[in-house]
């Protein structure tokens, strides 16, 4: 069986084949470099730039698995939650192509395919259930009890920004690149100075499960203020310091309710997902407490599987049409 698998759901135009489970080619044309001069994603810029894109990427993802269109049995497609201009680009391609080639279409829900993206590459049983999983990117930050392969129940998720929006509104503030995620991951490796929990560790609830990091945004514009109306301009060891900080701070954040709740919830596997999952700091933490603790770890095996792409869709669209056939 072959699977076409397109996403579109923020700036990311991706498209994959798949041959059953085994991920043939897959071609992704970034709009970084065109959001670069506002530092954000505007949702109608983003519209024109996969409408313009999409069928050029689709040539070359064919021309690259020598698989023709005329091969495809089924097409799947990211749906919801993203930028509705983004989405509506790639369904309207898909819809068509189910219909021309008279091929069944699969709606897929764009943060199950995150979370699926950890069986790219790896067995069935690669995750332990039940466990905690943690998303996280620009688009959203949540906290899910993953119960089984289809079943999952939200626990907890950011009450303003998510942590993937706060690294790009703080990078803006100092006045770095788009994204700012790996941007400020960089800089903050540079950093060799020790860290004084400069900005507040909000963990709102200490209990609960949900997120803010608007405070924390907060609290670093107060701080680049700061050090702006002393010295006229941020020094580079004012970015560095700033960014490790910052990072550092979201990375406590992130890690103490991911294994609160599932200490909570006496689970003992835990699951990283979305591209903020790709940041070094947090996931090097992650892995280093879950050995320690004896938690079961996972994240995804390539970084490119943790940003938005369209292998993470095409492997959720496989296992929910293995799961559909083998109910029939
Ligand atoms: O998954 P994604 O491509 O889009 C959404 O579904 O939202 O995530 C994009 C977000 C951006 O906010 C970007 O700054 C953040 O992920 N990000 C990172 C890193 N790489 C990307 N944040 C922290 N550290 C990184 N290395
Ligand atoms: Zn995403």
């Amino acid at each position: 069986m072959y699977l076409l698998a397109f996403e579109t759901s923020c700036d990311d135009t991706s498209i994959a084949i798949f041959r059953d489970r085994e991920l043939v080619a897959m071609k992704t044309r970034s709009q970084i470099r065109e959001h670069n001069e506002t530092k954000w994603v505007v949702p109608e810029v983003a519209a024109r730039i996969h409408a313009n894109n999409i069928f050029g990427v689709l040539e070359e993802v064919l021309i690259e698995s020598k698989i023709t269109l005329g091969e495809i049995n089924i097409i799947a497609c990211t749906e919801f939650p993203g930028l509705m201009p983004s989405l509506l680009v790639g369904m309207s391609v898909v819809k068509t192509l189910s219909h021309t080639l008279a091929i069944p279409y699969l709606p897929i829900d764009h943060i199950e395919a995150h979370m699926f993206a950890n069986y790219l590459e790896r067995e069935t049983n690669a995750i332990h259930f039940p466990a905690i999983c943690l998303t996280v990117s620009g688009g959203h930050n949540e906290l899910y009890l993953w119960k089984n392969m289809f079943e999952r129940e939200k626990i907890g998720e950011t009450l303003d920004d998510s942590a993937g929006e706060a690294f790009d509104k703080v990078a803006k503030m100092m006045g770095l690149g788009y994204p700012g995620g790996p941007i400020i991951g960089k800089i903050a490796s540079e950093y060799t100075g020790s860290f004084h929990s400069i900005f507040p560790n909000v963990l709102l609830n200490k209990n609960g499960h949900d997120f803010s990091f608007s405070g924390l945004k907060s609290a670093v514009k107060r701080e680049v203020d700061k050090r702006i109306d002393k010295n006229i301009s941020l020094t580079e060891q004012d970015i560095q310091e700033i960014a490790f900080e910052f990072e550092q701070t979201v990375v406590n954040i992130l890690s103490y309710k991911l294994f609160h709740a599932a200490e909570i919830l006496g689970v003992s596997s835990v699951v990283l997902a979305g591209w903020v999952s790709a940041n070094d700091r947090l996931c090097e933490t992650i892995e280093r407490e879950a050995k320690q603790r004896n938690y079961y770890f996972l994240a995804p095996i390539r970084k490119i599987y943790s940003q938005d792409n369209a292998a993470m869709v095409g492997i959720l669209a496989y296992y929910k049409h293995q799961k559909t056939s083998s109910e029939k």
